[in-house]
């Protein structure tokens, strides 16, 4: 019998070493500096204006070793945002949705937090993506968990004149910043990237106009 996935490439070989290294790096931020990352966060987003009355608000519940999005969602909350969390719907296929955010959470397999039930809106119906990642570079190319979730709720961008289109921040801690990050066909790189140091906005040529 064939197999049906390609060998690795070796930007895919480094890539898993890479993660290893950055994940360690990651859990390695100490408690107290990780509460006051997550507050510095979210006051940078608060700063960018992109938390507007009924903005359509993708935003991530986090893992234990990522940055903590609850300063920022309280904030998404009190500016009355529309906020909409992301639920696994094939774990098979490394598909997701976004549900809109409500207080009856549950863990999915992963470990995290997803909400029950509503009424599940695709990534490219949001206004603002807030990513998590596990790596990113000065060009903003992002290396996530490994799966390609992100990569495949938003490979619409790649065949699509859109004329409207969610802006992708990138969320981190500082220390996730590498040199540079191969970017593979399939990558969808970030608008912009906020860490507890600030905010950074990337430039680049659109592949579609
Ligand atoms: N739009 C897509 N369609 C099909 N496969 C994809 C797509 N995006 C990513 N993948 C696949 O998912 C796997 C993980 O993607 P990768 O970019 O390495 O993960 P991550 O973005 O989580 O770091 C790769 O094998 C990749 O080819
Ligand atoms: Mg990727």
């Amino acid at each position: 019998m064939t197999d049906p996935s390609p060998p690795p490439s070796d930007a895919d070989v480094a890539l898993k070493a890479l993660r290893k290294v950055l994940r360690a790096r990651r859990r390695g931020v100490p408690a107290a500096e990780r509460k006051r990352a997550a507050l510095q966060l979210a006051r940078a987003v608060e700063r960018s204006g992109w938390l507007r009355l009924g903005r359509r608000i993708g935003l991530y519940l986090p893992l234990a070793e990522e940055i903590d999005t609850q300063p920022l969602l309280d904030a998404a909350l009190r500016h009355r945002c529309a906020l909409f969390v992301p639920r696994v719907t094939d774990y098979r296929r490394h598909r997701m949705q976004f549900l809109p955010y409500d207080s009856t959470l549950q863990r999915g397999r992963y470990g995290i937090l997803e909400p029950r039930g509503g009424i599940a809106r695709s990534a490219r119906n949001l206004d603002v993506i807030f990513m998590p990642l596990v790596g990113f570079d000065a060009d903003g190319n992002r290396v996530g968990m490994g799966k390609g979730y992100y990569d495949r709720a938003l490979a619409f961008l790649q065949h699509r004149r859109t004329w409207r289109r969610p802006l992708l921040v990138g969320l981190a801690f500082a220390c996730q910043q590498v040199d540079a990050l191969p970017a593979r066909a399939h990558d969808i790189p970030l608008d912009h990237i906020v860490t507890e140091a600030g905010s950074r906005r990337f430039i680049r040529p659109r592949p579609f106009t």
